[in-house]
């Protein structure tokens, strides 16, 4: 199942990388590139803060932001590396 490699990839990415473990951007970027790039550029939500990529992305979760493909499958952790990727590049 997808989500299940991707959680893969973030935790061997969080293994790897204890540095990281923070921001864990290097798990977001492999989320990004699975799920989001064929539609985004990497440095769409660079000008944002994270704390605001995070809501923002959150925000799709839950429906509140109407937006295709719904991200229903995305986890808090995933989220979070997604907005260290995106909010710094
Ligand atoms: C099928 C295309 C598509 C995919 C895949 C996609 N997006 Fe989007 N996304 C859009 C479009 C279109 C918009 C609205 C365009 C805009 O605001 O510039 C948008 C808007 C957003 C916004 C802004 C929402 C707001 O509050 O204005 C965020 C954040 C976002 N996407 C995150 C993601 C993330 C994270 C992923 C991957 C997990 C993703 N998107 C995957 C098409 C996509």
């Amino acid at each position: 199942m997808k989500t299940t490699k991707l959680l893969a990839a973030a935790s061997i990415a969080l293994a790897c990388s204890p540095a990281l473990a923070d921001g864990h951007a290097d798990a977001g970027k492999e989320v990004f590139e699975e799920s989001c790039e064929r539609c985004h550029y990497s440095d769409d939500y660079a000008h944002e803060a994270e704390s605001v990529v995070v809501a923002m992305i959150k925000a799709i979760r839950s429906g509140e932001t109407r937006h295709r493909p719904p991200l229903k499958d995305l986890t808090d952790e995933e989220i979070a590396s997604l907005a260290a990727f995106l909010a710094n590049q």
